[in-house]
């Protein structure tokens, strides 16, 4: 028989509640990770975007001269929609498509030679982006057009 009685050993129910506790943590450290992330990811994502605006310096359009007249092209600069109008031989403008009321994208009618908003009938002159009816309260971007030999270099203004 031995002449030490058995104790419980104290240090095994503190490893216990330690181990339980840096279980909960970790749990907890998950947690914030999963609800963290897409907020992360959602910021980071926005501010490449703003990057990816602010880096593009132009757009280049090949075989522009096939567009009818009166058409338009719908392209991206630096992420954003934007339109190449085509009014007639060699005459061209190139506009932002995001309306300025709440950022939808424009469109342009060639039947009623305008741009309109689809989403709160918006208008806007197709020539010089000026907001002619609706709740847009400013005219959209101009972009700058060179075109030469059925190609268009489309810049900031
Ligand atoms: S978002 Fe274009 S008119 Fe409202």
């Amino acid at each position: 028989m031995s002449d030490c009685p058995q104790e419980p050993e104290p240090n095994s129910s503190i490893s216990r509640r330690a181990f339980l506790r840096a279980g909960a943590a970790a749990a907890g450290a998950c947690y914030a990770a999963a609800l963290g992330y897409p907020v992360y990811e959602y910021l980071a994502t926005a501010a490449h975007k703003a990057e990816a605006e602010g880096a593009q310096k132009e757009v280049v359009l090949n075989d522009i001269d096939k567009l009818p007249i009166p058409s338009a092209l719908m392209f991206k600069f630096g992420g954003r929609p934007a339109l190449l109008i085509r009014h007639g031989e060699s005459s061209w403008t190139a506009l932002s498509a995001v309306c300025t009321h709440l950022g939808c994208t424009v469109q342009f009618s060639p039947e009623k030679n305008q741009i309109f908003c689809a989403c709160h009938g918006g208008i806007y002159d197709p020539a010089t982006g000026a907001n002619v009816s609706g709740p847009p309260p400013k005219p959209l971007s101009p972009y700058r057009v060179v075109v030469d030999q059925g190609k268009a270099v489309i810049s900031r203004a």
